[in-house]
């Protein structure tokens, strides 16, 4: 975490980097003017040099001219002031925070005299702080080995001239940008350190001093209960399945109808006997990405006392194959009652899932549910890394997703879904059982999520989010470095806060 403090002037002595802002055709704020007066110009020399005009997004990185007590100074294009948003300040703020982390302890961004904006000075500077915070996330846990000019550096960022109104603001996406660092943190650690019980551990360790309220099942309760289409995943593994339940009420009222959230949580997905190639298989510690994201999710709700009651639920699998496993061929009974003939052990996602709607539904009977999964290799081939795919039974409420997706950059394109019992969903009848859980090479991602569909009660406005392709990418973004995004946090946060907050 980045912290962040507020400053009414610049300090002359201060050695931190320094983020001087510059709009379209060169235009300095008053911030920037000052300091190549002081320097004698050399800023504006260093722009012509580079060909740096202050375009949106671009960051020139020059020596501190002398006379100026700062490590460097970081010249930040804003664009036409007129149209320059919190996105832009955040893009800025992480791309910076992505130059100087292993360089600098200390940045400072000098806000005074900027030109006017799309948003107000306060917005815009807390804006920049959490796309810092965001990209400023690390994971050096295991590199023991790391040289001084490689360790992450930066702890401490100060916002020059900013109005103090900011800082509500600035902490409230502290807390969300908590929430996404908690589930990247989750998603990278690897197999043999977070499984089922261990991730149960972390995340209660995590939420319960936030106010979150834990349940955990485990394979005796789920066996009592039926769940035998997650338990029949998880018995090929020595590493028992738990389902994770956190509850977060924000409301005052115990009776609030909730937002249900639910996150595939398989924490090495191997294949099962229908076993993965090898090559890349190492991917598949981020296959709990779903359920990484849920758990940031409540960190970020409760983190900012969020005014709504939301439940995420975890079903959290380890899909291994031994002498124990299930077979191709075998059909299991869910919790629904309904059975399912499993054609493909790697198909394993969705037979976690049902069970977990299925008692999240019993147990909390929300009116809106989400899930998060990373459901298919196919909706990376439809969609690449840029996009999360989104079915749902509900226009409206796929509306509401999508603007929320839109407004962080977590973003999201529709997908078809069939009605129960339509072209899509009979692709996956079985003729020995009520389904199966394997449909025809086509379509992937849509079969698998009218398999979902199927456990979805009347009435029950719902949305399947497939983030295999989001979660983890191969490039880095203005936010996160390559590897685990954090996808779907930011998203949730901003669903939650435009159309579930009383
Ligand atoms: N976890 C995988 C999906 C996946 C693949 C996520 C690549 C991220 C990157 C899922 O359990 C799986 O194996 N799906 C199969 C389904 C198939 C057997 C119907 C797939 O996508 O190949
Ligand atoms: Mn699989
Ligand atoms: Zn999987």
């Amino acid at each position: 975490m980045t912290s962040v403090t507020f400053a009414a002037s610049r300090d002359e002595k201060s050695a931190a980097a320094l983020v001087l802002f510059v709009g379209e055709g060169g235009q300095f704020s008053a911030g920037a003017e000052a300091v190549d007066k002081a320097g004698g110009g050399q800023l504006g020399r260093a722009m012509k040099a580079a060909n740096f005009t202050g375009k949106k997004g671009k960051v020139l990185e020059v020596l501190a001219p002398a006379g100026v007590s700062a490590s460097r100074v970081l010249l930040a294009g804003i664009g036409e002031g007129a149209k320059a948003d919190a996105r832009t300040f955040e893009d800025l703020g992480g791309e910076i925070a992505a130059k100087v982390q292993t360089t600098d302890a200390e940045l400072a961004a000098d806000f005074t005299g900027i030109a006017d904006l799309a948003v107000g000075t306060d917005v815009a500077a807390a804006h920049f702080a959490h796309g810092v915070d965001l990209r400023n996330w690390r994971f050096d846990t295991y590199r023991t080995k790391l040289k001084d000019e490689q360790k992450g550096k930066l702890a401490k960022l100060t916002l020059i001239g900013a109005a103090a109104s900011a800082k509500p603001l600035a902490e409230r996406l502290a807390a969300v940008a908590a929430g996404v660092a908690f589930a990247k943190e989750l998603i990278t650690e690897p197999g043999n350190i977070i499984y089922p019980e261990s991730f149960v551990a972390r995340v209660k360790a995590k939420v319960e001093p936030l106010g979150v309220k834990v349940t955990v099942l485990d394979e005796k309760e789920l066996a009592k209960l039926g769940a035998g289409s997650m338990l029949g995943v998880a018995q090929g593994s020595v590493r028992p399945a738990r389902l994770l339940a956190m509850e977060w009420n924000g409301t005052g009222d115990e009776k609030a109808v909730p937002v249900a959230l639910v996150g595939k949580g398989v924490t090495f997905d191997t294949g099962g006997i229908s076993l993965k190639p090898g090559a890349g298989m190492e991917d598949m510690k981020w296959d709990m990405g779903g359920a990484g994201a849920v758990a940031g999710m409540m960190v970020a709700l409760a983190g900012r006392k969020a005014k709504a009651r939301v439940v995420g639920v975890c079903g959290l699998v380890e899909n291994m194959p031994d002498g124990n496993a299930q077979r191709p061929g075998d059909i299991v009974t869910s919790m629904s009652g309904q059975t399912v003939e499993v054609l493909n052990t790697d198909a394993e996602g969705r037979l976690v899932l049902n069970d977990c709607f299925t008692w999240t539904q019993r147990q909390y009977k929300p009116k809106v549910m989400l899930d998060f999964a990373t459901l298919t290799g196919a909706i990376i081939i439809s969609l690449a890394h840029h996009y999360a795919g989104v079915f749902s039974n509900s226009d409206a409420l796929w509306g509401k997703i999508e603007s929320s997706g839109k407004a962080v950059n977590d973003l999201v394109w529709r997908q078809p879904l069939s009605e129960k019992g339509g072209h899509y969903d009979q692709l996956i009848d079985s003729p020995v059982a009520d389904m199966k859980n394997l449909g025809p090479r086509e379509g992937g991602s849509i079969t698998a999520a009218q398999f979902l569909q199927r456990f979805v009660d009347d009435g029950v406005e719902w949305a399947h989010v497939d983030i295999a392709g989001a979660v983890w990418r191969p490039k880095a973004g203005a936010l996160h470095d390559k590897g685990a995004t954090g996808f779907g946090v930011r998203l949730v946060d901003k669903l939650i806060s435009d159309h579930f907050e009383g």
